[in-house]
């Protein structure tokens, strides 16, 4: 392939996640983006809650059960000559490391957001990790339909509280408290937002009739919109248009402007001048940063991370899928490529892509996009795959879990099973695990940053390694990865006898001390200022001996 096709392919990509806070929408948006893009037919074949009849984004049994996301799929679709890979987040309150490694894998983020609820606790969660990566971020406020907060309050929200600019697209046009459409700031034309025709799914593919555009100047208006609701909404442009500067690209791409959306997913309003603006501004997937600098898209060759391993997707066959972020170049099926890490070489002969549940056999994929690779145990979270030089991305960190736990096997006797078990887990990023470097050996503790975390993962030792368990508290609250200010490797054994916490080795051998509180942690900082405490992994120094 020359360079212009793999520019041209590279340019079409736009790799992005939905953050939102439960209930915000992003089930019913993913499958209107699918409709839209034609993939699926019918309105309610992503969508899966409880007492539904199916679904096709999840894949876990407990998550049928449960009727809640707790896997992260990853979608791809078609839509105006662009291709779009929607890498799907888990909804529930309650989430997982996965979560926050997807956004590592994507160039840009949509923030969505309730218009009644605004900026929600775990909005705010998953945009600290979009910030921290400096990805451009859409914000589509969803729900117009209902009644909802002011729209400059929403605008003072993002802003007070994200610390990101907002502009505002487009903005919401209401008749007495009744929300009647939007105007598109740049073309000053209206979009008519009407019920009858709402949430009619009847609309197929890229068929979607969003209803009518009509200038702001158009005698009709004032019919739809009332005398008084048009003068508002020329008050409220002209007000938007002091108040702000103008729409800054650079900006944007460095994370620090969100374009801000006004729609419902529900009525698929909205959504189309929503896209557009997506495909037209998000950018296409950029330079990756790697420890020897930054790696461009296309002058590359192939290479690619594992940012998910996904055990049991398909349970007539036990497999264990590694999802690869393309960040560099083509891949072709049945090409052969390196692990970094092991330096071990592979032929990628069956690579898969996803529609939902549908898998697909790759023949070619572009920096971009993801593709599954089947996996028989040789895979970690964070390898580097690579048909060149070799290539080392900047690490995807581990997060400081917020819950602890020990499993306990029902059975004394299985308890080997069980540690192999967890062992497996921890490796595949499901959870993380903690070894005492002092008191009974074998004895591991568990880390998680959500609740549910350690649910799954009880729920996978019965079902996988056959390992009934439970989860018993233990009174650690806070995990600290610790380094030396001085880059030396730390004194495990030396920390452990000065008795702040416990000193524990993660699956990666890097020390990790849990705190039964801040306090603790505090006391710690104080008296060991040669050691630095982190609540991210990167950067500590793995021990050697
Ligand atoms: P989530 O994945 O972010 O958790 O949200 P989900 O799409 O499941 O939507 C949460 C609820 O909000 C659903 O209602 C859904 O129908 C509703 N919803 C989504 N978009 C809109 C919209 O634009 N307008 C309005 N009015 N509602 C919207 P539910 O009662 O939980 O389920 P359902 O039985 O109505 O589907």
């Amino acid at each position: 392939m020359d360079e212009t096709e793999l520019r041209a392919e590279i340019a079409r990509r736009r790799t992005f996640a939905i953050i939102a806070h439960p209930d915000a929408g992003k089930t019913t948006l993913t499958e209107k983006l699918l409709l839209y893009g034609g993939v699926v037919k019918l309105a309610g074949a992503v969508k899966a809650k409880r007492g539904r009849a199916s679904t096709v984004s999840d894949w876990m049994e407990m998550e049928r059960e449960r009727g809640i996301s707790i896997t992260t799929s990853v979608l791809q679709f078609p839509y105006h000559g662009f291709r779009i890979n929607l890498l799907d987040t888990p909804g529930h309150a309650d989430f997982s490391e996965d979560t926050y490694r997807t956004l590592h894998a994507v160039d840009g983020a949509v923030m969505l957001l309730d218009c009644a609820k605004g900026v929600e606790p775990q909005t705010k969660k998953l945009f600290r990790v979009c910030r921290q990566r400096k990805m451009p971020i859409f914000t589509l406020v969803n729900k117009m339909d209902r009644p909802g907060r002011d729209p400059f309050d929403l605008v003072g929200e993002v802003e007070s509280v994200l610390g990101i600019a907002a502009y505002p697209f487009t903005w919401p046009i209401f008749r007495g408290g009744t929300f009647v459409g939007v105007c598109e700031r740049s073309t000053r034309r209206v979009h008519v937002f009407d019920p009858a025709r709402a949430g009619s799914s009847a609309a197929v593919g890229a068929e979607i009739v969003e209803g009518q555009w009509l200038p702001v100047d158009d005698p009709a208006i004032v019919e739809i919109v009332g005398e008084e609701g048009r003068a508002r909404l020329l008050d409220e442009l002209a007000l938007l248009d002091v108040a702000g500067d103008r729409f800054d690209r650079e900006k944007f791409e460095a994370g620090e402007v969100s374009p801000m959306f006004f729609g419902s997913a529900i009525n698929n309003f909205g959504l189309q001048s929503f896209l557009d603006s997506f495909c037209e501004l998000m950018p296409s997937p950029r330079p990756r940063a790697t420890v020897s600098g930054s790696l461009d898209p296309s002058t590359s060759g192939f290479s690619g991370f594992v940012f998910k391993i996904q055990a049991n997707m398909d349970r007539a066959h036990r497999d264990r899928v590694a999802f690869l972020r393309i960040c560099s170049g083509h891949f072709d099926r049945g090409m052969k490529v390196r692990q970094v890490r092991t330096g071990r070489e592979m032929r990628l002969n069956n690579p898969t892509q996803f529609v939902a549940q549908e898998r697909t056999i790759v023949e070619q994929a572009f920096a971009g996009d993801v593709i599954g690779i089947y996996d028989t145990g040789v895979f970690e979270i964070g390898d580097t795959l690579t048909d060149g030089p070799d290539v080392i991305f900047e690490p995807i960190p581990s997060f400081a879990p917020e819950y602890f736990a020990r499993l306990v096997p029902d059975d004394p006797l299985r308890r080997k099973q069980l540690l192999k078990g967890m062992e497996h887990l921890a490796q595949e990023g499901t959870i993380q695990l903690y070894r005492p470097v002092v008191g009974r050996s074998g004895e591991l503790l568990l880390g998680a940053v959500g609740q549910l975390q350690l649910e799954v993962v009880r729920y996978r030792m019965a079902s996988e390694y056959d390992v009934k368990a439970r989860v018993e508290p233990v009174p650690h609250q806070v995990a600290r990865w610790v380094s030396r200010v001085d880059g030396a490797p730390v004194d495990v054994q030396e920390l452990a006898r000065a008795g702040f916490g416990m000193v524990t080795i993660d699956v990666r051998d890097r020390p990790v001390v849990l705190f039964e509180g801040e306090w603790s942690l505090h006391a710690a900082e104080r008296y060991h200022p040669e050691l630095a405490f982190a609540e991210t992994a990167v950067g500590v120094v793995v021990r050697k001996d």
